[in-house]
């Protein structure tokens, strides 16, 4: 059988999870392949550094030259993380003629212009369907079965560790560091969870989606984000009292004035799909012109998911459909501008507020005067008994209101905020209620 050389740069997580199913599963990939994926060489930092998979004697190299200068191995696969050395990296793979794939979403948000041109330049091409939503082919969805569509929205769980960490945190009553340890140790987290849990991945993912989506070159840090390192369990607790649970979501959606863009927790309602992805897993809802609404779901973060979307790009590459692929998708040109964000304040939306207010007479009169003068509806209120142990006469007070502009909303809890009887930090979260599209 034919053989197409091939070979790892970077043996972590997934990269060590790559070789196994190259080594161990060699008849899946030659039955799909119609030739023999070989594993000629993987290259590491420290070759002394002890390896979770056993490879054959001559693979383990410190030397990138090694695949460089062999002009047998055609595909590579760049599994290094964060942005440099990836991106050099990546741009010596592709002068040297090969073809990459990549699941290192970072580089491709921060220099996907630069990377795309060269590689278009030298004729070579870059795959990278492990950089988004795992395990899940969202990339291969997204950029050709909608083609025939204009795609309207896209809204998902795109970050695996956050959503292990909330889930674990509202239904395991695990505390939030306890889910972070679990979350780095499971391998999902990247190597700072910090780019997890603030909504740095989840927005460098939407505007990769949303790329492809909608066309519109996006700069992932013009993405409004919050993440979910300031939740508090007070609020999954209420959430979960209203009927909600709370995840963290990316939303892109076309509007009249351009593109709708955010990653932030949000409350949705039990019981529909988004509300109910667990654990690591992802799930994303396309909804396109002609289509309707498309869920995907399934595992968005771990060793095994993400390299077998690895690994079925290595196989579109050896075979030649992703050069196709790229080649017709004007993808992240240094020609295209960079799309305008939509400033939010017209948007309309539910929200859930939480405040810390004093027990005393007249309190929600206040507030509820101030959300009446904002044109803000309430559709429900919880306050508790007070804790008849605690020194202080403070309770919470969360409010759900109807649909309402997001600036309306704002304005709303800034002048609740400098009332005398609140005190502490407010939380202001959307509410998603997710409608069938036809
Ligand atoms: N750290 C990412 C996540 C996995 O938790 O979703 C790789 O994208």
């Amino acid at each position: 059988m034919e053989k197409t050389k091939v070979a790892i740069v970077g043996l972590g997580t997934v990269g060590s999870g790559v070789a196994r199913l190259l080594l161990d599963h060699g008849d899946r990939t030659a039955r799909h392949a119609g030739r023999t994926l070989w594993l000629e060489k993987a290259v590491v930092r420290d070759l002394a550094k002890p390896r979770e998979c056993d490879l054959p004697a001559g693979v383990l190299t410190e030397r990138l030259e090694e695949v460089l200068e062999d002009p047998e191995i055609r595909v590579v696969a760049q599994l290094i993380g964060g942005l440099e050395p990836a991106r050099t990296v990546m741009l010596r793979l592709l002068e040297a003629g090969k073809d990459v794939v990549t699941a290192n979403k970072a580089l491709l948000a921060e220099h996907g212009p630069e990377l795309f041109d060269r590689a278009r330049s030298l004729g070579r091409c870059i795959a990278f369907e492990a950089a988004v939503a795992g395990g899940i082919p969202i990339i291969t969805n997204v950029s050709q079965c909608f083609s025939a569509n204009q795609v309207i929205s896209v809204q998902g769980i795109l970050n695996g560790t956050s959503n292990f960490i909330v889930s674990q945190m509202d239904q395991q009553g695990w505390s939030y560091e306890h889910a972070v340890g679990e979350a780095q140790r499971l391998g999902f987290a990247e190597a700072d969870p910090a780019m997890d849990v603030d909504g740095t991945d989840a927005a460098q993912k939407l505007a990769i989606l949303a790329h492809l989506a909608f066309g519109a070159r996006i700069r992932w840090g013009n993405i409004p984000k919050v993440g979910i390192d300031t939740l508090d369990i007070a609020d999954l607790r209420f959430a979960r009292e209203l009927g909600y649970r709370i995840k963290l979501i990316a939303h892109a959606r076309l509007v009249s004035a351009g593109l709708e863009l955010s990653v932030s927790p949000t409350l949705i309602r039990m019981g529909q799909p988004l509300a109910e992805v667990r654990a690591n897993y992802n799930a994303i809802k396309v909804v396109g012109d002609a289509v309707g609404d498309i869920f995907f779901h399934g595992q968005g973060a771990g060793q095994m998911p993400t390299a077998s979307a690895v690994v079925a790009d290595m196989i579109d590459t050896a075979v030649g459909r992703a050069p196709i692929t790229f080649r017709t998708l004007e993808l992240w040109s240094n020609r295209q501008s960079p799309v305008t964000i939509r400033p939010d304040d017209d948007l309309p939306g539910r929200y859930y507020m939480r405040f810390c207010v004093v027990d005393q007479p007249g309190v929600m009169a206040k507030i509820t005067t101030v959300l009446g003068e904002e044109q803000l509806s309430i559709s429900s209120i919880i306050q508790h008994e007070p804790d008849p142990r605690a020194s202080e006469s403070a309770v919470q007070l969360v409010i759900m209101t109807h649909e309402a502009p997001e600036g309306a909303a704002r304005k709303a809890v800034e002048r609740i905020m400098r009332l005398p009887v609140v005190s502490g930090d407010s939380v202001r979260m959307r509410v998603m209620e997710e409608r069938r599209s036809r």
